[in-house]
């Protein structure tokens, strides 16, 4: 019998999806350069839906992976971002692919190179593309996944992908969890949805990634604030996000940030946090989007923040240096104040929270407005309440704001985020004041609060900085009492100084 679907690359990612597949009842064909992976997928099958036989039958040659599959041959690759993609395509194209099989590229791939592709393989076959969040764990029992490309592709790899996707309870909208290999979950609404045009799909996950960086800063500001600031211990930490995961906080990043902190290190006995090296990697979705932000001129300073706070931890061995050399500020929080902080810290957290995601569902309207793209925001935030690794109970206060209305410039127009954040200013603004005396950086915190202020003011000095430009480079400034687009001049470095109309 022919299978299903073919996986392209077993690492824990392609494995786990290989697996989700089966588990929905598919037959999968299984493809890795390293023949161990091939077996290692192949028996981890049999062994855990042992009554289904062969359902997952692992290939070492590309053209018998070809041939065993139904036609149209639907394959999805599970290959590093990069050349290995078009390694992999120009490998299918030499195996004898055909012109209507389906190529999907599930890796964080950059969406102008997925684009790029859509075109390079066109009379090859249909590339298309699927970018899936939630780690390993996701893969296997349920990720968030966000295909675009060819609508026809779509509908034709549908079915296998609301089954493998996460699952939001309609009623609740709560995620329904699925942890057991072989189990299914019936009904609830899967976390996936078309996102529009070649490209789409990798943008949205980029942008995914970007507030994934700063949803995670965040919360690693608030735990520097704790311990360096109130002097509070890993243990004790925990328990603080344990509860604020029960509020307006809860989300997988909070409930793992509390495990983390509750773990000790096997070696020393110690809090494992405190002995993990203080220098962040990074794969380069985060900072695409802060480029991306940076070309469109979205303000997305607290995602852009994310990823300068990364560079700043590698830099260790000067900061080291510098730690003996820069003077601080004396002083300490008082311990009295502590549950203050503590309650204002929950607080700034959730404001700061919210303008990252205003940020990055801004920067996704104005891309999608450039490439022509129509954006579902509803949608988007609806396929990211469970599966993938920034889901919250948050994301449906998102949903609910698009679906009343669609066409929001910035999500801190809707009613429920300005109310909230209003009501929650005076406590942000404790926290970074806070953190400034007592010299703690929060560089997260302090710029979503920055790009609060900043859009809280409807006049911003950007009238001296036009000023200035016109000074020294004749750039020209418009007028508040006159229509928009009309240029003027002072000429500066005349004694008379005449405004001049520019036409
Ligand atoms: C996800 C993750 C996943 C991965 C990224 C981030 O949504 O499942 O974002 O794609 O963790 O590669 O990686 P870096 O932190 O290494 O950039």
């Amino acid at each position: 019998q022919s299978a299903d679907i073919g996986v392209i690359g077993l690492g824990v990612m392609g494995k786990n999806l290989a697996l989700n597949i089966v588990d929905n009842g598919y037959r999968v064909a299984a493809f890795d350069l390293d023949a161990a992976k091939v077996l290692a997928a192949e028996q981890q099958a049999l062994t855990e839906v042992p009554q289904r036989g062969l359902v997952l039958k692992g290939f070492d040659a590309m053209p018998e992976l070809l041939q065993s599959l139904s036609k149209p041959r639907v394959l999805l690759l599970s290959v590093p971002a990069g050349k290995p993609v078009d390694g992999v395509c120009q490998a299918l194209i030499a195996a004898g692919i055909e012109r209507d099989d389906i190529v999907i590229d599930t890796g964080n791939s950059l969406w102008t190179d997925t684009i790029a592709r859509e075109q390079q393989y066109k009379d090859k076959f249909i590339f298309f593309s699927s970018a899936v969040s939630g780690g390993e764990v996701g893969a296997r029992f349920g990720p968030s996944l966000m295909p675009s490309g060819d609508k026809a592709a779509w509908e034709q790899i549908a079915p296998i992908w609301q089954a493998i996707a996460a699952k939001v309870d309609s009623t609740t909208g709560q995620p329904m969890e699925r942890s057991q290999p072989g189990q299914i979950i019936k009904g609830g609404e899967p976390c996936t949805a078309y996102i529009g045009p070649s490209g789409a799909g990798h943008y949205v996950k980029m942008v995914h990634n970007g507030i994934e960086y700063a949803d995670m800063q965040l919360i690693c500001e608030a735990y520097q604030l704790l311990h360096h600031g109130l002097g509070m211990t890993a243990a004790e930490i925990a328990s603080v996000f344990e509860q604020w995961n029960q509020g307006k906080l809860n989300s997988y990043l909070i409930d793992i940030s509390a495990e983390v902190l509750k773990q000790q290190d096997p070696l020393t006995g110690k809090p494992l946090v405190e002995m993990i090296l203080d220098k962040a990697g990074q794969k380069g979705t985060g900072l695409w989007t802060a480029v991306s932000s940076l070309q469109i001129g979205c303000p997305a300073p607290t995602i852009a923040e994310a990823v300068y706070a990364r560079a700043m931890s590698t830099q260790k061995a000067l900061r080291q240096q510098l730690s003996q050399q820069l003077a601080g500020p004396k002083t300490h929080v008082d311990i009295d104040q502590r549950q203050s902080l503590i309650d204002a810290l929950e607080a700034a957290l959730y404001c700061a929270k919210v303008c990252a995601y205003a940020q990055g569902f801004q920067l996704m309207a104005m891309n999608a407005k450039e490439q022509g793209w129509q954006l579902d925001f509803a949608a988007i935030a609806r396929i990211w309440r469970a599966g993938c690794i920034i889901r919250a109970g948050f994301l449906q206060t998102i949903t609910d704001a698009y679906v009343a209305a669609p066409q929001l410039d910035n999500l801190l127009q809707a009613e429920s985020f300005a109310g909230a954040l209003s009501a929650l200013q005076s406590k942000w603004r404790q926290v970074v004041a806070s953190a400034v005396l007592n010299g703690v950086a929060v560089p997260c915190i302090s710029s979503a609060l920055a790009y609060y202020d900043s859009f809280r003011c409807a006049t911003l000095p950007a009238n001296l900085l036009q000023a200035q430009r016109d000074f020294f480079g004749s750039h020209t400034f418009e007028r508040t009492d006159k229509p928009a687009g009309e240029k003027y001049h002072l000429n500066w470095s005349q004694s008379d100084r005449t405004l001049v109309k520019i036409d």
